[in-house]
């Protein structure tokens, strides 16, 4: 079996602003998804996954037919349409035996579909011995995405899982790693998950309806820029405070949610100087600076749990 593992993202500044033509700031995060994949001689891929945080599944998969038993939720499809993507690019009929596990909190806004999709490319790659770049791993995941959440999907979490570290996305230019100071985070998870598609496509339908939506998204972007200052440097309470605005502007955008804000709130009543949700919104994880056991405490007595995270290595093989 060849094994390889990739990391939850983190969104520290920018998310939903980014599918619009906005910049977004993100840190890859110390919770990871891992595939184990084999080349078998069958008609069907075979895959099996385990502890995703969900309720295990096995499946055959072949030509957009699934075979299931369990309750796969949206993982699955991520994972075959990774194989039918890595096929094609290597414009092969292999099959493959694939078992994923993560302890990434599954749609909870850290990334998990990206690093179930990222994981298991590379491990693919890996076991038919094709040596990939790790910006086209990148694109190709950003593609499973796409055409998993029919159409609205930014390069964010694909390419933060690959690369690893502090990363700043500029769409339309491309995705760069940023030399970052240390950043230490708390992280909290309030036990719920969005649906990542339904909540861009309301972000959607109400920045075309109320202008003042599209105007919040921009000042979001110039966020981010002043975010993007304070990685580079160091300097937490700049960050923080940029994270606090942003915060407000995703409420106001109508992605909240009560308990992301009673996690926000409690972060920064323990000594946060900056916390906001991250990715989709709705429900999921709080991200905070800086990282405290006081902070992950306070956030864990209003959600499910805590825990901290530095900037993780990217994609790598096990
Ligand atoms: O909740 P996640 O990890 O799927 O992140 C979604 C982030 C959005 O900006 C809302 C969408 C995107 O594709 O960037």
């Amino acid at each position: 079996m060849h094994t390889s593992s990739a990391p939850g993202a983190a969104f520290l500044l920018g998310e939903h602003a980014v599918v619009y033509g906005e910049p977004a700031l993100l840190c890859a995060v110390e919770r990871r998804a891992t595939a184990s994949v084999e080349l078998i001689e069958r008609e069907r891929d075979l895959i099996k996954a385990e502890n995703l945080d969900l309720s295990g599944f096995t499946a055959s998969y072949s030509h957009g037919e699934t075979d299931l038993t369990g309750d796969a939720g949206e993982s699955l499809s991520y994972v075959t349409t990774a194989l039918d993507a890595a096929r094609n690019y290597l414009d092969s009929e292999q099959r493959f035996r694939v078992e994923v596990s993560s302890d990434i909190p599954i749609g909870g806004g850290l990334g998990s579909s990206a690093a179930v999709t990222v994981a298991t490319l590379h491990a693919v790659f890996n076991a038919v011995s094709y040596k990939i770049e790790r910006e086209e791993l990148a694109d190709l995941s950003n593609g499973v995405e796409v055409e998993v959440q029919g159409g609205n999907a930014s390069p964010s979490d694909t390419y933060t899982s690959t690369m690893g570290g502090v990363t700043y996305i500029e769409p339309g230019s491309g995705v760069n790693e940023i030399d970052a100071e240390e950043i230490e985070l708390s992280i909290g998870y309030d036990g719920g998950d969005a649906p990542t598609g339904e909540m861009v496509a309301m972000v959607d339908r109400r920045r075309k309806n109320v202008p003042e939506v599209q105007s919040t998204i921009e000042t979001i972007g110039d966020l981010v820029d002043r975010g993007l200052d304070a990685v580079r440097s160091g300097d937490i309470e700049e960050l923080g405070t940029a994270m606090n605005i942003n915060q407000g502007l995703l409420e106001a955008i109508g992605v909240g949610g009560g308990s992301l804000a009673r996690m926000t709130w409690a972060a920064r009543d323990a000594g946060a100087v900056g916390s906001k949700l991250t990715g989709a919104g709705g429900e999921g994880c709080v991200v905070a600076v800086p990282d405290s056991p006081e902070i992950r405490s306070c956030m864990s007595l209003e959600g499910e749990y805590a825990f901290s995270s530095c900037q993780a290595e990217g994609v790598r093989s096990e």
